[in-house]
């Protein structure tokens, strides 16, 4: 007798409340063969486009393609090389090449099936193919179901710098299969626990807890406490996205972390830290800089750093950068007003404010570092 599949735990919708461009977030366990029926269903679909690049396409994209078209969906797939450099024109121009080769219509969505960056180059083409297409994302990297699939930030880079072409365009849809992180590379799955780390810290020191307390289990990839993990991730996200969709203040607290993490990331030409593990470097310092001004207490940055420790993750800046380079760095990454940046303290888990600091300001405090330990 065949034996029969267990069924799989049920899984959880969240709402990106945006009025008419609200959206649902899919989080469950096995639910990659649901995307035919919500492609169907949702966006009424006959044709479908999937967006992969030749590692994710390789491991899932046989199980989308055949759900599609079992739910009636003509399949068209493109494929682009992996890799943040070719996070590029170049493969923009190949995605809309085959998609206009193939006289794909408004009507037909595009499918990103992969991490942060095929999600965030599927999604500039279809803001921009045609004037606007719709787009459905399934992330398959816990960076990419936790934060770049949810909120509508799309681009590519330029020659110049990261994500600078791009625009603000939402999904129809995101369907999120936890059971696709069984295959991502350990060193991935702990570069996206970092901002599922910050979440607690910037805003639920319940969430917070909780990872200090199940990290093993989380690393270890629970199937159940990972998809409950990646919804509350999903809810913080969408109340922030509704409550200020284009960043005009408040969705900037989600760069905690993030100013002195780029600045890190591109003194070290993007090649000796993941992005996440650059931002736990700039976590660190975020919470030591705030330490430093007295608006949170040393206990609360010791125990976050303890947990990014804990997690294996880079907590401090390579000595050498800690100058004038990290402070042309910074000035050269983020927009400046009136000659500061906008950085993001923490006052205590789950209570972040803006302080706006001279680039200079930021690297002093580089310099007087308080020793964190770790590697
Ligand atoms: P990524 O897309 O490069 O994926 C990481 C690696 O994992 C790649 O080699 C990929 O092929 C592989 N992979 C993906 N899923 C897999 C799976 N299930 N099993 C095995 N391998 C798998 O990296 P990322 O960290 O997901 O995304 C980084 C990008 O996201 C950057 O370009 C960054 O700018 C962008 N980003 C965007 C936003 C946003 O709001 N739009 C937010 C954060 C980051
Ligand atoms: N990743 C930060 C944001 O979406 O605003």
């Amino acid at each position: 007798m065949k034996k029969r599949a267990a069924p799989a735990a049920a899984s959880i919708t969240v709402t990106v409340d945006l009025h008419e461009r609200s959206y649902p977030i899919i989080i469950g366990h096995g639910t990659l063969e649901q995307i035919g029926p919500l492609v169907a269903a949702k966006l009424k679909a006959r044709r479908a486009a999937v967006v992969t690049n030749p590692i994710v396409g390789k491991l899932y994209g046989r199980r989308v393609a055949t759900s599609l078209q079992q739910a009636g969906c003509e399949v068209v797939s493109v494929q682009i090389p992996d890799g943040e450099e070719h996070k590029n024109l170049a493969s923009l121009s190949r995605v809309y090449d085959r998609l206009l080769r193939q006289r794909i219509d408004r009507d037909s969505p595009i499918i990103a099936l992969g991490g942060g960056i095929i999600g965030d180059l599927t999604g500039f083409a279809a803001a921009t193919l045609l004037r606007g297409i719709p787009y459905a994302q399934v992330p398959t990297t816990l960076l990419a179901q936790v934060d770049s699939s949810v909120g509508g930030k799309t681009g590519i880079n330029h020659p110049s710098g990261k994500n600078l072409i791009g625009a603000f365009y939402q999904p129809r849809l995101v369907l999120i299969d936890v059971g696709t992180l069984q295959t991502l590379p350990r060193r991935e799955v702990l570069a996206g626990l970092v901002e599922v780390i910050k979440y607690g810290v910037i805003l639920d020191p319940n969430l917070f807890a909780l990872i200090e307390r199940d990290l093993d289990r989380i690393i270890a990839l629970d199937s159940d406490l990972l998809r409950d993990v990646v919804a509350q991730c999903c809810r913080l996200k969408a109340m922030v996205v509704a409550r200020d969709e284009r960043e005009a203040d408040y969705r900037s607290i989600l760069n905690f972390g993030h100013t002195l993490g780029h600045a890190v990331e591109s003194l070290t030409a993007y090649k000796r830290y993941l992005h996440g593990e650059a931002v736990a470097i700039g976590m660190a310092f975020a919470l030591q800089l705030s330490t430093i001004r007295g608006y949170c207490e040393r206990a609360t940055m010791q125990r976050v750093i303890e947990l990014l420790k804990r997690a294996g993750l880079p907590v401090e800046i390579p000595p050498k950068l800690r100058g004038e380079q990290l402070a042309s760095a910074i000035e050269s990454d983020k927009k400046m007003a009136s000659g500061k940046v906008k950085f993001v303290c923490l006052e205590r888990l789950g209570q972040t404010r803006f302080e706006y600091l001279t680039s200079e300001e930021i690297a002093a405090v580089a310099a007087q570092y308080i020793n964190v330990g770790g590697q």
